[in-house]
């Protein structure tokens, strides 16, 4: 790791060197649960694919370090992936890959314990990384691992929004509301965004969301839940995933597509980031200012 690339990992350069005049802000949304299992990958992946379709310039960026698989479920086939850029075996533009409807995917490696172990000052040099991306994006959506580590957190940290899946497993709500409580305490994330998957019907999504509003407000935790929707129990999906293809794209009518492109639907029509700059490097900078504040 003592590479040119590296050395960018590592140092944090002034925020207005080295920079180009963006296109427009581009929107980052974490999706993050707490809970392995629950659908992040999906939700992630075929939201990102769902937005590409739509026209947005969308980059989907794996960041589950230790048990990366969004290459697996879209069926790419990565030369390079983060920890050969974490090595300084190749560059960010060497690691992107082309998915369906041309969505730009970063795909992670799987079992690396070292890029698991990632030290805080390396999760700040990676999205450092990426305020050098030469392409102008609308979106960059960010599936994150399971657990409350530092690494999830800060990646939705430094995101304008958050993205929380649950389902019906007392686990999953209660893993949830553990990952807001800390969000909301010590990164001071005040907004997160719910979607219920693998709902058997919309009821069980909405009374599921409820169940997680009504714990977050027993222990007056400081945030607001907004429900973004719920993803139906769905055999198409699980099809997709043994095909490798993102269902939207595979079986684009089947009920779980139906509603994520619902979901897509709506987190295009949320109003763009007021940053006085926008691009990817407003990711960097927000987790910048959190590390400058805390
Ligand atoms: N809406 C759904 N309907 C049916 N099966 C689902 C749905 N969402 C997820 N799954 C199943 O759950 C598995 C785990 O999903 P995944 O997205 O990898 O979860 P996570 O990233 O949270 O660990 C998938 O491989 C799939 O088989
Ligand atoms: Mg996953």
């Amino acid at each position: 790791m003592q590479s040119r690339e590296y050395a960018k990992l590592t140092h944090t350069f002034p925020l207005s060197a080295t920079r180009r005049d963006p296109a427009g802000p581009v929107r980052t949304i974490a999706v993050t649960g707490g809970k392995g299992g629950v659908g992040k990958t999906n939700v992630s992946a075929n939201l990102a694919v769902a937005l590409a379709g739509m026209g947005k310039r969308t980059l989907l960026l794996d960041a589950d370090l230790g048990l990366a698989n969004i290459d697996v479920v879209l069926g790419l086939h990565p030369k390079h992936t983060l920890a050969d850029l974490v090595a300084g075996r190749c560059t960010l533009e060497e690691v992107i890959v082309e998915g369906p409807n041309g969505v730009l995917v970063v795909p992670a490696a799987s079992g690396r314990r070292h890029m698991a172990e990632l030290q805080p000052a390396e999760h700040v040099g990676l999205v450092n990384v990426f305020s050098e991306l030469e392409r102008d994006l609308d979106v960059m959506i960010i599936d994150t691992a399971a657990g409350i580590t530092d690494s999830v957190l800060t990646f939705c940290q430094a995101a304008q929004d958050t993205v929380v899946v649950v389902c019906d497993e007392p686990a999953s709500i209660t893993d949830a509301y553990a990952l807001i409580k800390v969000l909301s305490r010590e990164r001071g994330v005040d907004r997160v965004q719910v979607v219920a998957n693998m709902a058997r019907d919309p009821n069980e999504g909405r009374a599921l969301y409820e169940k997680l509003v009504r714990v977050c407000e027993k222990f007056l935790i400081d945030v607001s839940l907004n429900y973004l929707g719920c993803v139906p129990q769905d055999d198409w999906l699980r099809l997709s995933v043994q095909r490798q293809q993102p269902v939207v794209k595979l079986y684009p009518s089947a009920p779980a597509s139906l509603a994520i492109q619902e979901i897509a639907r709506r987190t295009a029509r949320w109003q763009a980031p007021t940053a006085p700059r926008g691009g990817v490097e407003f990711f960097l900078e927000r987790i910048l200012q959190q590390k400058v504040s805390a």
